[in-house]
């Protein structure tokens, strides 16, 4: 095991009929604004019940954040909190809304110019907003941490910043808000916390950080076992509760403790969204079974337990087969043609990562060839 420093400072808040808990949280005397996506949360009512929570607090409101969020669409939020003077921000949403207020409190914060410059590298976040969200989709695992990923529509640029100014204050975790996603969404959620997990514990890894490894095999067994329940059962609470937990678990930095990480699979799949708009979880279900395949002789031990323990399956084949029929369970598709792309696709994200200069994986191995090689076996 390598050597750690580890902290997790978000307070989490769990369960039925938690969302007025925030008044607890959110210091009396706030101004604060209330960021949400394309309007989901209107209709399944949390969108009423944080604002009745909110009553008490000066609050203002800023929606329209797209899946993918935009830098162009944050900025309009940074404009609006300066013009306000607020001084907390609330997101309610998935993923999408909570990276892009993520990156909202810390550009408000920024003073080096373009807060662009936080998302390309070459500047870091000295300063936050603080926030807290309430979670409406379990997924990303960006309620206990503290990244976030952005698009730039201008230039089709999606990356991503983590510091340690941008972890929520709090995050309520209310299952029953969860009940009014699609299908799409509960599978996209599902495939998304189970990659999560192979990018920190399908490494060259083995054998000598037995807890985590156990970690990540209950958390995705979890997954495996309850994400096609949700699909035919959309409102059976323990469900729900059991996918919201699992997926928070599956990046909120436990598992990657003292263990190389991958993220190979991500990396290749934000360039793919970049392009073509899929939904993060569809590339990664496109990406990571090739992943698998070309770097089978360096992930073979890893391969081989995930098999036996998860799936109950022997061997690497068999277990790369049955990686991609649970996806395909999910309702998400797991090959470029699905998505009606090709060569031209594969030419332009390879050529891409070509140009960044990026070595990719734990191995630091995965260059541009290979990301072409990874790609042309998931036509
Ligand atoms: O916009 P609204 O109307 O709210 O609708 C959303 C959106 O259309 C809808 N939705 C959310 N909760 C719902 C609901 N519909 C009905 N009922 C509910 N309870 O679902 C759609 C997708 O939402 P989105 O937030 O985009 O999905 P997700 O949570 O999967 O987030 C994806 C984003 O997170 C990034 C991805 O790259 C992508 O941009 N990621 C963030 C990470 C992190 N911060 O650690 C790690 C991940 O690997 C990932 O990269
Ligand atoms: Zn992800």
């Amino acid at each position: 095991m390598e050597n750690f420093i580890y902290a997790n400072p978000v307070k989490i808040i769990f369960g039925r009929d938690t969302i007025n808990e925030i008044v607890n949280e959110i210091p009396q005397g706030s101004k604060v604004l209330m960021t949400y996506g394309g309007g989901s949360i209107r209709n399944n009512g949390v969108y009423d019940q944080a604002a009745k929570a909110l009553s008490g607090y000066e609050w203002y409101e800023f929606s329209g954040i797209e899946p993918n969020p935009h830098y162009e669409t944050c900025m309009k939020a940074v404009a609006l909190i300066k013009e306000k003077g607020i001084d907390f921000i609330l997101a309610v949403g998935g993923g999408s809304v909570l990276d892009a207020t993520k990156f909202i409190a810390a550009a408000v914060c920024f003073e080096g110019g373009d807060p662009w410059q936080i998302l390309s590298g070459r500047s870091e976040v000295k300063k936050a907003l603080p926030f807290g969200d309430i979670l409406t989709l379990p997924a990303t695992g960006s309620e206990m941490n503290a990244g976030a990923v952005i698009t730039r529509a201008e230039t089709q640029e999606k990356l991503a910043f983590g510091s340690a100014y941008t972890y929520p204050k709090f995050s309520v975790l209310d299952p029953t808000v969860t009940y009014s996603l699609p299908p799409r969404q509960i599978g996209n959620g599902v495939v998304d916390a189970f990659v999560h997990v192979m990018e920190q514990y399908l490494t060259y890894n083995e054998g000598s950080v037995l807890l985590q490894d156990h970690m990540a095999e209950a958390i995705v067994k979890t997954l495996v076992v309850e994400g096609p329940k949700a699909l035919v059962a959309p409102t059976d609470y323990d469900v729900r509760a059991n996918l919201m937990w699992a997926s928070t678990w599956a990046l909120n930095g436990w598992i990657s403790q003292g263990v190389p990480e991958d993220w190979a699979t991500h990396m290749i799949g934000h360039e793919i969204t970049a392009f073509y708009g899929l939904d993060h979880a569809q590339t990664l279900a496109i990406v990571l079974p090739g992943v698998m395949t070309v770097l089978k002789e360096q992930k073979r031990k890893k391969i081989i337990r995930l098999g036996k323990e998860v799936f109950g399956t022997d061997g690497i084949d068999n277990t790369i087969r049955a990686v991609e029929n649970f996806f395909e369970k999910m309702g998400v598709k797991t090959h470029l043609s699905d998505y009606d792309l090709g060569d031209e696709a594969i030419a332009k994200v390879a050529g891409r990562l070509n140009k960044r200069g990026w070595k990719l994986g734990e191995c630091h191995n995965v260059t541009a060839d290979l990301v072409k090689e990874i790609l042309i076996i998931r036509k």
